[in-house]
């Protein structure tokens, strides 16, 4: 299966009863395998996680720790953007030439690399002096 179609099919499994906005991820890890993860809402709405986020802790769960490529759907009138919290999630994952994909359901899509998405990105190189 396409990384575009395990995106849909795990955007169907969205937990998003507030929002009604379901998103599907999929990631491909350094090794090649791919995993997907979906937005899973709370009542209590601050609690709620992005796909994203469920797409890289599978990847961690599953002992990889580098991502190549990423691709993120939703049904949007314009391709989906990763909110901030979940750039800064994949930067820490993915070297800034990574593509990540943004699509809609109707089959737009956007391509954008990390480095794109999140200029001037907080990184352990800033930890240096600690
Ligand atoms: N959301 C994602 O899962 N990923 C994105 O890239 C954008 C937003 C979710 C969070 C929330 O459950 C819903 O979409 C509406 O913001």
């Amino acid at each position: 299966m396409t990384l575009k179609d395990q995106a849909l099919k795990v955007r169907e499994k969205a937990y998003a009863p507030y929002s009604n906005f379901k998103v599907g991820a999929a990631i491909v890890a350094e090794n090649g395998e791919t995993f997907v993860g979906c937005n899973v809402e709370n009542v209590a709405y601050p609690e709620g996680t992005c796909a994203e986020a469920g797409a890289i802790a599978s990847m961690i769960a599953n002992g990889q720790t580098r991502l190549t490529e990423v691709y993120v759907v939703a049904d949007a009138p314009m391709p989906v953007s990763p909110c901030g919290g979940c750039r800064q999630k994949l930067i820490e994952f993915g070297n800034g030439d990574v593509v990540v994909t943004m699509a809609t359901l109707g089959g737009v899509e956007q391509k954008m690399t990390l480095s794109e998405l999140m200029p001037g990105a907080f990184t352990e190189e800033h930890l240096e002096n600690t």
